[in-house]
C-alpha cells in the first residue's frame, strides 16, 4: 500500500494533458466490442477501472490490442460475445459493473460480476431491480443488493422505468439492456445525469430518443453498427484537481488541453467560477460527438457559495475537490441534496469531513451534504499538514494531495494506490506543474 507525501509548494505552471475521460472510455470499449469490425480508441483512460472493463471483454472473446496511445478492438457484432470461463473482476469500478450488468442481462450465457471490497459494499439493487423487471435473471448477495452478481442471460422485454436517483450508471445499464430487449426501453430520472451513453450511441449510429430527462431506445436493432475511431476527450474530473490547485496556490497559471466540457459534467466549472475562480474555456470543438476545450486557470481569491440539489448530478465526482476549494475560500459554503456522495468509492461526505478536519478545516457533515466555514487562505489562516488516509478512494487521495499543497508543513496520505483507478501518473503531472515555476 503506497503513500504520498506532499509539502507546501509554489505556483503550478505549465500546459498539460490530463488522462482520457473514464466514463467515455468504458462506453467506447463496450460499444466497440458490440460493433462489427475494427475500432481504435485513442487518448483513452489507462486507469485500472477502464482496463478492468477491457479485460472483461477480452475474457468474452473480444480481440483487443492495448497500446499506450490507443486501444485497437475487433468487435464481433451484437451477438458476438462468448461466455467467460471465470468471474469478471470489475475492480473498483461502479461504472464497469453496472454497465456490464446491463449488457450481460440480455446475453445467452452465464456470467459472474465482482470487484474489490468497495465495489462489494456499493448498492447494486438500483440496477438489479429494473433489470429483473425487464426479465433478467440476476442473483446476488442480500437478494441482489450487493455484488458478486450472477447473471443468467435471458430474453429481455422493454421497460418504462422512473429511476429514483439521477444516475448515469443506472440509465446506461438499462439502455444497454434495452438494446437486447424486445420493444422500447424508456428511462426517466429526477434530474439529467451525464449523457455520454446517448452521445456515443448516436456516434455509432444507434438511434436514441431524448425528451427532457427521459431517454428511450428501440431494442434489437435490425442492423448492427460498424466499428469507428473514437478520440476520447480529457477527463474534466481529473482536470478538476489541477483547476482547484491552480486556483488556490498564488501565482499559478495552468492550461489543460482537450478537456471534455460536456454540459452534463461542467458543474465544477460553473461552481468554481461563481466562487471567484479565473477559468478560461478556450478553443471549443467537438470530438466523437463530445464537446472539448482547452482550460486555462489562474490563481484567484475564492468565496463560499450555496450548492443545492439541482446542481449535484453534473458535479457529482467533483465534491471531494470542491470541499478543498471551499475550505480555503472566504466565508461559508453549503452543499445540500448530495446524499449520493455517501455511496461512491467511499462515503465522501464522511471521509472528506474527517480528513480535512485533521488539517484544521471547519467542516460539518449533514445527512445529505456539508457545511464548510472557509479559512480565506489568501489572507491569513492556512491548513496545517497532517497524516491523512484515502480510504481507498482515488478522489479523496488526490483531493487531500491538493489540500496539502496549500498547508503549513507536510501532509502524508496513506493508501494512494487507488489513484491508479482513474489517474495513473497523477503525482508526475503535479511535479511537472510544480517544476515549471518561474
Ligand atoms: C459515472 C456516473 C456517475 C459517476 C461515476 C461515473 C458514469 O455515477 O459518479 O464516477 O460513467 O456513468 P452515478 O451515475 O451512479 O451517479
Amino acid at each position: 500500500m503506497s503513500a504520498l507525501t506532499i509539502t507546501p509548494a509554489g505556483p503550478l505552471k505549465g500546459t498539460i494533458a490530463v488522462p482520457g475521460d473514464k466514463s467515455i472510455t468504458h462506453r467506447a470499449i463496450i460499444l466497440s466490442a458490440l460493433a462489427e469490425g475494427d475500432s481504435a480508441i485513442s487518448a483513452y483512460c489507462r486507469g485500472e477501472d477502464c482496463l478492468n472493463t477491457m479485460r472483461a471483454f477480452q475474457a468474452m472473446g473480444i480481440q483487443i490490442e492495448e497500446r499506450p496511445e490507443q486501444l485497437r478492438m475487433r468487435g464481433k457484432g451484437f451477438w458476438g460475445l462468448t461466455e467467460p470461463a471465470q468471474p469478471l473482476d470489475c475492480g473498483n469500478s461502479g461504472t464497469g459493473i453496472r454497465l456490464m450488468a446491463g449488457v450481460l442481462a440480455g446475453q445467452d450465457f452465464f456470467t459472474i460480476l465482482t470487484g474489490d471490497d468497495s465495489i462489494r459494499r456499493r448498492p447494486m439493487g438500483r440496477v438489479v431491480k429494473p433489470l429483473r423487471e425487464m426479465g433478467a435473471a440476476i442473483a446476488g448477495r442480500k437478494g441482489g443488493e450487493l455484488a458478486p452478481l450472477a447473471i443468467t442471460g435471458s430474453r429481455l422485454r422493454g421497460l418504462t422505468y422512473t429511476s429514483p436517483v439521477a444516475s448515469a450508471q443506472v440509465k446506461s445499464s438499462l439502455l444497454l439492456a434495452g438494446l437486447y430487449a424486445e420493444g422500447v426501453t424508456r428511462v426517466s430520472e429526477p434530474r439529467r445525469s451525464r449523457d455520454h451513453t446517448e452521445r456515443l450511441f448516436r456516434y455509432f449510429g444507434i438511434p436514441v430518443q431524448e425528451d427532457g430527462s427521459t431517454v428511450s431506445i428501440q431494442g434489437r436493432p435490425s442492423v448492427g453498427w460498424a466499428g469507428k475511431p473514437v478520440v476520447v476527450p480529457g477527463d474534466l474530473s481529473a482536470a478538476a484537481f489541477f483547476i482547484v490547485g491552480a486556483s488556490l496556490v498564488p501565482g499559478s497559471d495552468v492550461t489543460m488541453t482537450s478537456v471534455g466540457v460536456n454540459p452534463t459534467r461542467t458543474g465544477v466549472l460553473e461552481i468554481l467560477t461563481e466562487m471567484g475562480a479565473n477559468i478560461q474555456v478556450l478553443n471549443r470543438r467537438d470530438e466523437a460527438g463530445e464537446p472539448v476545450a482547452d482550460l486555462r486557470v489562474r490563481a484567484a481569491s475564492l468565496h463560499g457559495i450555496r450548492i443545492g440539489a439541482e446542481r449535484i448530478p453534473q458535479t457529482i465526482d467533483e465534491f471531494p475537490i470542491l470541499c478543498v476549494a471551499a475550505v480555503l475560500a472566504e466565508g461559508e459554503t453549503t452543499i445540500t441534496g448530495a446524499g449520493e456522495l455517501r455511496v461512491k468509492e467511499s462515503d465522501r461526505i464522511a471521509t472528506m469531513t474527517i480528513e480535512l478536519r485533521k488539517m484544521g478545516a471547519s467542516i460539518e457533515e449533514t445527512k445529505e451534504g456539508l457545511v464548510i466555514q472557509g479559512l480565506g487562505a489568501m489572507k491569513t489562516k492556512r491548513l496545517r499538514g497532517a497524516a491523512c488516509t484515502s480510504y481507498g478512494d482515488h478522489r479523496v487521495a488526490m483531493s487531500m494531495a491538493i489540500a496539502g499543497l496549500t498547508a503549513e508543513g507536510a501532509t502524508q496520505i496513506q493508501d494512494t494506490d487507488c489513484i491508479e483507478t482513474s489517474f495513473p501518473g497523477f503525482e508526475l503531472k503535479l511535479l511537472e506543474l510544480l517544476t515549471k515555476n518561474g
